[in-house]
């Protein structure tokens, strides 16, 4: 497939459109700067915000939203589920509040966060089985478009298949040239679930990387567009964070140049040059 525009889209599982670049606003603090920030992507053409109750700033992104002006029905919002809601009620009380934080009544993509907080570690997949059977629900009422996962290995997806009766859509996980994921992104691709990549430069740690600049500086591209572009040829819908208005616009001007099979292959030998690689199984929180 070839992909020229921001608003160019994957197809889901189930038949969403997905638009193929996320605005991410993961460490976005809440009010002006997110307030800001999505109002600048919006104006840059992004199409599609990815927001989580963890961080904070729901209120602001939802902001934004409304005043930008934009049709509802030209929008992709994502919101994530968060660890102290995994439970068939608990979920249903967490997405509510999502979506009054938002302004919204209904959200395109759902995720649980992370597959095993702390608080249930030791039933972890009791707990997500619960709250998946809630996100099914919500799915077919219509209250969320596609419903998902973040930070879950192939052991919480195995889990999860075990009960679900809708199979996720989306798993989102921190995947850049550092972190390449290859297990669970192959797991991913057979089971027809789109890999999201969030921090796509690995937050800010590859953009001084020599290798990474070499490449850029052969298409007068930034780094960041580099990065950008990587994912995007692997497959996978990358979600840059940034708060500063030229730089989200840089990171979505990234359809004028492809990257060879050759450089693909030398960016993915960069692993773990950031030494960022986090292992879900062991978050701590
Ligand atoms: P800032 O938000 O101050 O612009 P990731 O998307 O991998 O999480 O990376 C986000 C980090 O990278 C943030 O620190 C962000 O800074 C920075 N960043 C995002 N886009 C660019 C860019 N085009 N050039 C330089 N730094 C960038």
């Amino acid at each position: 497939m070839t992909i020229s525009s921001l608003t160019d889209t994957f197809t889901l599982n189930n038949g969403v459109k997905i638009p193929v670049i996320g605005f991410g606003t993961w460490q976005t603090p809440d009010g002006d700067v997110a307030y800001q920030s999505v109002l600048d992507a919006l104006k840059a053409g992004y199409r599609h915000i990815d927001t989580a109750a963890a961080y904070g700033n729901e209120a602001s992104v939802g902001r934004a939203i409304k005043d930008s002006g934009i049709p509802r029905e030209e929008l992709f919002v994502t919101s994530k589920l968060w660890n102290d809601s995994h439970s068939f009620e608990a979920a249903k009380i967490a997405l509510d509040k999502s979506l009054q934080l938002l302004g919204l009544d209904y959200l395109d993509l759902y995720l649980i966060h992370w597959p095993n907080p702390l608080i249930n570690r030791r039933n972890w997949d009791k707990a997500n089985a619960e709250t998946w059977r809630y996100m099914e629900d919500a799915n077919t009422d219509g209250k969320i478009r596609a419903i998902g996962i973040s930070n879950f290995q192939i052991e919480h997806v195995e889990a999860l298949l075990k009960t679900a009766t809708i199979a996720p859509m989306v798993n989102q996980l921190f995947v850049n040239p550092s972190d390449l994921e290859k297990d669970i992104v192959a797991f991913n691709n057979e089971h027809n679930i789109l890999t999201e990549a969030y921090s796509p430069l690995g937050t800010g740690s590859l953009l001084e990387v020599p290798q990474i600049n070499d490449i850029a500086t052969k298409y007068n591209k930034s780094a960041a567009q580099v990065l950008v572009r990587w994912s995007l040829q692997h497959g996978f819908l990358p979600l840059p964070k940034s708060t500063h208005a030229e730089r989200i616009e840089q990171n979505a001007d990234v359809f004028d140049f492809a990257l060879t099979d050759e450089e693909m292959t030398a960016l993915d030998q960069l692993e773990g040059v950031a030494g960022t690689h986090q292992d879900a199984s062991q978050a701590d929180f």
